[in-house]
């Protein structure tokens, strides 16, 4: 590319300016967008699984009725995405091929199992307070599409948490059953919370070029530590213990320093050998099949739509 156009994208990123879809920009950094906002996008649909599994489950009607709308929300997270990454010129479809045939990711969270009610409890907490943690900095992301989709998804986050936490809130305050199964949940969902936030930086190959040009404000682990600070105080609240022996406050530093993270695990899940990876796939592949006929019954009837018009 053209270093004169390379220099002038770079001054632009560093002034703060948003990059919109008919800018000039350098073709690695919309395949860096399309790589992430696409992932980001097979996440929110793929998430929709291990909390779908306790909608017919839930222990009141107040409690199924926030579940639903904490599903239904997901999915719109998911579509709001696909949407910002067409902007950059790649097909809703090419996308959903690439997840399907195991080319493309989604985040590694959503290859645990759901077990228990309590895990609804642990998700809305842990998993959408990392998320938050991680989408509101891309709420400021250079590229306009995908901070304007990141700003509609923080505002339902906020909502997850919170309906999160609440159930946490009401089991720890409830029987002895009800406080080991909120701890039973802590315990399985804290560790690969803390993998969600990416590799240590050291062995993260983005996050160079994703912060240079502004896609990422925080590096993984930045975020990861934000989070840690942020929840281990809410556990205590909740009089549960986080499962990490060697999680103490540094007076010195003001952050929780934790023990190591098994990598390995990590690596495992997104090659595809988690608890839930086969499970989850094989789900998805079977809904897009059961969907095949809105699909073709929507293109046909645009179709005729647009016959009649030209009519
Ligand atoms: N699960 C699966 N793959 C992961 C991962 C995870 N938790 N963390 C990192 N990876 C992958 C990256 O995608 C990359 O692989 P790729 O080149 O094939 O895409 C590789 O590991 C190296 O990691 P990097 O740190 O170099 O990659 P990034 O710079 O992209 O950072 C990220 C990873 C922080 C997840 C970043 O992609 C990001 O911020 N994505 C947007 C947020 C997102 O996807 N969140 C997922 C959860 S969605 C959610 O929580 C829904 C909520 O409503 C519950």
């Amino acid at each position: 590319e053209d270093a004169a156009l390379l220099q002038r994208f770079q001054e632009r990123i560093d002034a703060e300016e948003r990059i919109e879809p008919n800018d000039w920009m350098p073709e690695a950094y919309r395949r860096t967008l399309v790589r992430q906002i696409s992932q980001h996008a097979h996440s929110e649909i793929i998430g929709m699984q291990p909390e779908g599994n306790w909608i017919t489950r839930a222990p009141s009607l107040r409690r199924k009725a926030a579940l639903l709308a904490k599903v239904q929300d997901e999915c719109g997270h998911g579509l709001y995405l696909y949407a910002a990454a067409e902007t950059l010129g790649v097909a809703r479809e090419e996308m959903v091929e690439q997840l399907l045939a195991g080319k493309a990711k989604y985040s590694s969270i959503f290859n645990y199992p759901t077990l228990t009610w309590a895990d609804i409890g642990a998700i809305g907490w842990l998993v959408d307070g990392a998320a938050i943690m991680n989408q509101i900095p891309l709420c400021r992301c250079s590229y306009g599409p995908y901070a304007r989709a990141m700003i509609r998804v923080c505002k339902e986050e906020s909502f997850h948490q919170r309906q999160g936490y609440e159930i946490m809130l009401t089991l720890c305050r409830g029987n002895g059953a009800q406080k080991e199964m909120a701890q039973d949940a802590l315990n399985r969902w804290w560790w690969p919370c803390l993998m969600m936030f990416g590799p240590p930086d050291a062995a993260s190959q983005h996050t160079d070029t994703s912060t240079r040009w502004k896609i990422k404000r925080f590096t993984n682990d930045e975020l990861r530590q934000k989070f840690i600070d942020a929840t281990v105080p809410q556990a205590h609240f909740l009089g549960l213990t986080v499962p990490d022996p060697d999680l103490r406050f540094d007076e010195a530093t003001g952050h929780w320093a934790h023990g190591a993270i098994d990598w390995e695990e990590f690596r495992q899940v997104v090659a595809g050998n988690g608890p839930c990876n086969a499970q989850r796939m094989e789900r998805r592949r079977r809904t897009e099949e059961d969907g095949a006929w809105v699909r073709d019954a929507a293109r046909a009837f645009a179709e005729k739509e647009k016959s009649r018009h030209r009519a």
